[in-house]
Order: structure tokens, then C-alpha cells, then sequence
């Protein structure tokens, strides 16, 4: 059986459990990614192949959750170089701003090229004659053009969750061309910001002999075959919005918010950051400009709180240990100089919840820090924002986030400018019910319309656009 629909993804949409016997049991992973897509892949009869997540997995396909699940093996040796190495040592970095060196290494980059053969024959291998097949992220830029060498019959959609650099920076890369190449093969291939569409395009102009015309690309085709043209356009991502309103009109979602409250001793105010413990997010920014309002008696202990949620992230990369090492040094020292006995400054929590606990956080914090570095998008700030149905509670938001382009009421930051900061968090902290509601207001009306299922069905028209070949029904 072949599906009209695949979606490739370096990650299933499901955790795997290996029992001590070798047997393996799966749950589903509560991605924003999975809830947007699961309604048109089980309308189209859908597959989506991807890692499980473990060295080693080697099982057959299989069905949940309305769709085909289909588990592609990586070996420990790939997992150091292909997903650790390759795609979170050095196209992370950079496509980052180089926040952290980007490292090169031949052998990572043979392992990338390895893995995304491998997904790639996966996906031909599931697509129907004619269908559609949607590879997400950086993991898998050279998925898009081996795919069409194999299926040149497929409709092929690529979207980068992540920045696209600029010319200058994506240059460094020894196998840019390749990289670029990679991407080409697909029909559509979005981006989260105009900004990183218009970094891509130029990147083709520079780095490859193609025109170039306006955001569209054309390839000519091999010894006189038709080209091809490739669209290049932003398609910024969203959340499960309603899933996320709903909780928190849910009593024992608010119950909860009260409790956390009154478990951190009632605070006046209480901030909260929510990462991924990761050096784009600046983590090390905000705490340290926490610090210092502080030191400052700006803020005090135990009338302020900050609730620092940095969940464990990419634990055998180097500068993920070096960041988680640089964070708790902070964080202690923070609590060391401002903290009492029964009140700290910091509430460190190195855990992951499940959206109910992180909907009564969101639910109890008063201010909201979002200070990325750089951020594809920051799903966060949106989360945030979609919980607040009482329209209570102050964004502050980083300018190098994609979530900047839209959400328009946040309070600004640029989170390099330490005193910068400083002053929008006391401006957060001090402001008034009516500005709050005003600001909330406007954050919520893009948010809820500009959900996850939109951004899924935008790609995908986008996609469809003139379609070859028709999305709906199955293959043989
Ligand atoms: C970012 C990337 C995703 C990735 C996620 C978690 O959001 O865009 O592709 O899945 O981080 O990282 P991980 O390495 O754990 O998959």
C-alpha cells in the first residue's frame, strides 16, 4: 500500500520505549507539528516517516493514530555524526547567527548525506503515484532533490522550521552548493520569515548559475527536458491555539495556577521563561538582567519570582553541557546572594511538562521573557499568549524571534542590550490592567486566527497550487 500523503520528519510523531527484552512500545509525542498535520494526513491517508528517537530502533511499519507510522533505523555511529554532528553541531550553529562556532567535520557531513539517502528512499517508498510528500527541517536538506531523482512524479513541499542565514554567514559552509542543491528539488519551499525566504534566494543567486525572479527559482531541465520552477515564500508556524485556550478555562488547569502561585509564597510578580535549554534561546541574558534589577533593588525577594522551565535538550553536544554548566552557575549564584530561606529568586526547573502543567504556568506567570538570541519562530511566546483567555499578563518578546513579525503587542526587546532589558521587564512588571487587556487583546486575535491548522493548510494549497497531480485518494 502507498499513501497520497507522506510527511518526513527527522522525529516520529511517537516516543519509543525499549524494554529490556528488545520489545518495543510506542506513545504518541504531544508535538504542535503532529496535532496540525494529523487531520490531513488522516483525510489524505497519510505516512510519516522518521526517526524514533533511540539508536538502533529496526521495526516495520506501523498504524497509529490514523496514519502510517514509519520508523527509519539510525545507528549510534549516525546519531553522533548525522543528528548530533552534522545537524545540531553545525547547521544549528549555523543557521543561528554562529551564536556558537559552527564545527565542519567530513565525516558528519558523509553521515548527513547517508541519513537523507535513507529518508528519502523511505518516503519513495511509501508515496502513491503522483502524491505529495512534505520534509520538514534542517535534518533533511538533501532529502527534497534525492527524492526526485527517485519519484520525479512526486509533488515535493520543504519547509525550514529554523533561520535561514545570510549569504555571508551560510558561505562558511564547505558543502553549501550541495545543501542548496538539496533543497532545489523541491516544488515549494517555505520559510518562517520573508526575511529567510529573501536569505535564500540570495544564496541561489550567489552560490548557483540559476535566474532567479523574485522569489522563484528555475531549473533548467536535464538535455532538453521542461525545467522547473521552485517557489521560495514564508509560511511563519503556529500552535494548536484552541487546544492551549482550552485548558486554561479548565478548572483544575486553574487550580493548579493557584496552587503554583501560592506554593512559591504568593509573589507579587511572578516572571517565567520556558526553553529548551538551548544558547539561542538567552537564557543566560534574561537571568543575568533578573539579576541586576536585583542587585539594583528594582525588584526584590520574595515580591518577585522568576520561574526558569529549561527543559534537557541535545545532552551529548558540548556546548549544550557548557551552556547547562554557565545556566546553573547563574542561576546559583543568583539564589545565593538574593534568595531566603522559603523564597528564591530563581525557581530552576531542568525537567519537561506535559501542556497541562505548562498551561497553569502560564496561567500563574505574570510576565512572560522571551529572549532568544535568534528563534525560527518561538513557539512559546504564542503558547502564552493563547492561555491567557483572562487577558492578564505581559509578553516580553525578542526581536530575533520569528514570533516578533506578528505578534505586535508584545513588549520589545533586544536581548544583547542588557539595561535595554532591564527596562522592559520593570515596564512589564508595572504595567496597568487596562494597557495589559489592550495589548492581550490584540496578541490573542492573531494568535487563535493564525493557528497551527492554517499555517498546515496554507503550505499545502500553496503546494497543491496547480497541482499535477491530485492530493486526495489512495494509490494502489
Ligand atoms: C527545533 C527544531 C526541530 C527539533 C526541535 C527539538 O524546534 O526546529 O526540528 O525537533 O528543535 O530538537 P531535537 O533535536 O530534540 O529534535
Amino acid at each position: 500500500m502507498t499513501y497520497a500523503l507522506v510527511v518526513v520528519a527527522n522525529r516520529l510523531p511517537v516516543d519509543v520505549t525499549v524494554e529490556e527484552d528488545g520489545s518495543t512500545s510506542w506513545s504518541r509525542s504531544p508535538g504542535g507539528l503532529v496535532s496540525a498535520l494529523e487531520p490531513v494526513m488522516q483525510a489524505a491517508d497519510g505516512a510519516w516517516v522518521g526517526w524514533a528517537g533511540k539508536p538502533d530502533v529496526d521495526v516495520e511499519p506501523f498504524d497509529g493514530d490514523g496514519m502510517r507510522l514509519v520508523p527509519v533505523a539510525l545507528s549510534e555511529d549516525e546519531v553522533r555524526d548525522y543528528y548530533e554532528g552534522f545537524s545540531n553541531d553545525t547547521l544549528w550553529p549555523l543557521c543561528h547567527d554562529v551564536i556558537s562556532p559552527p564545527e565542519f567535520h567530513r565525516r558528519w557531513w558523509d553521515a548527513y548525506r547517508k541519513v537523507n539517502r535513507r529518508f528519502a528512499e523511505a518516503a519513495a517508498a511509501q508515496a502513491a503515484e503522483g502524491g505529495t510528500v512534505w520534509v520538514q527541517d534542517y535534518q533533511l536538506q538533501l532529502v527534497p532533490a534525492m527524492l526526485r531523482e527517485i519519484r520525479p512524479d512526486l509533488r515535493i513541499g520543504y519547509f525550514h522550521h529554523i533561520p535561514f542565514p545570510p549569504l555571508e554567514i551560510f558561505a562558511q559552509l564547505p558543502w553549501r552548493r550541495q545543501v542548496v542543491e538539496g533543497l532545489l528539488g523541491a516544488d515549494l519551499i517555505g520559510f518562517q520569515r520573508a526575511g529567510d525566504a529573501a536569505n535564500f534566494v540570495r544564496v541561489v543567486r550567489r552560490l548557483t548559475d540559476l535566474t532567479t525572479k523574485g522569489q522563484v527559482v528555475h531549473c533548467p531541465g536535464a538535455e532538453g527536458a521542461p525545467g522547473r520552477e521552485v517557489r521560495a515564500a514564508a509560511f511563519p508556524i503556529s500552535i494548536d491555539s484552541a487546544r492551549f485556550d482550552a485548558l486554561a478555562r479548565r478548572d483544575d488547569v486553574r487550580a493548579r495556577a493557584r496552587e503554583i502561585r501560592r506554593d512559591l509564597g504568593d509573589p507579587r510578580v511572578l516572571l517565567l521563561g520556558v526553553d529548551r535549554l538551548d544558547y539561542t534561546k538567552g537564557i543566560r541574558h534574561r537571568i543575568k538582567a533578573y539579576g541586576e534589577l536585583l542587585e539594583e533593588g528594582r525588584l526584590d525577594v520574595p515580591d518577585a519570582a522568576l520561574v526558569q522551565v529549561a527543559s534537557p535538550s541535545r545532552e551529548n553536544v558540548e556546548a549544550y553541557q557548557q551552556l547547562r554548566e554557565e545556566v546553573e552557575l547563574l542561576v546559583g549564584r543568583i539564589n545565593g546572594e538574593h534568595g531566603q530561606i522559603g523564597s528564591a529568586a530563581i525557581y530552576y526547573l531542568h525537567h519537561s511538562y506535559p501542556p497541562e502543567e505548562m498551561a497553569a504556568l502560564y496561567l500563574a506567570a505574570d510576565v512572560m521573557l522571551v529572549t532568544s538570541l535568534r528563534d525560527g519562530m518561538n513557539l512559546v511566546a504564542k503558547e502564552f499568549v493563547a492561555t491567557c483567555t483572562d487577558e492578564r499578563g505581559v509578553l516580553v518578546l525578542s526581536e530575533f524571534t520569528g514570533a516578533a513579525d506578528e505578534l505586535g503587542g508584545a513588549i520589545m526587546v533586544n536581548p544583547h542590550d542588557i539595561d535595554g532589558m532591564k527596562d522592559a521587564i520593570e515596564r512589564a512588571v508595572h504595567m496597568d490592567a487596562p494597557e495589559q487587556r489592550r495589548r492581550m487583546r490584540k496578541l490573542r486575535r492573531r494568535v487563535l486566527h493564525d493557528d497551527v491548522a492554517r499555517w498546515s493548510e496554507r503550505f499545502l494549497s500553496f503546494l497543491m497550487d496547480d497541482p499535477p497531480h491530485a492530493l486526495a485518494g489512495r494509490g494502489d
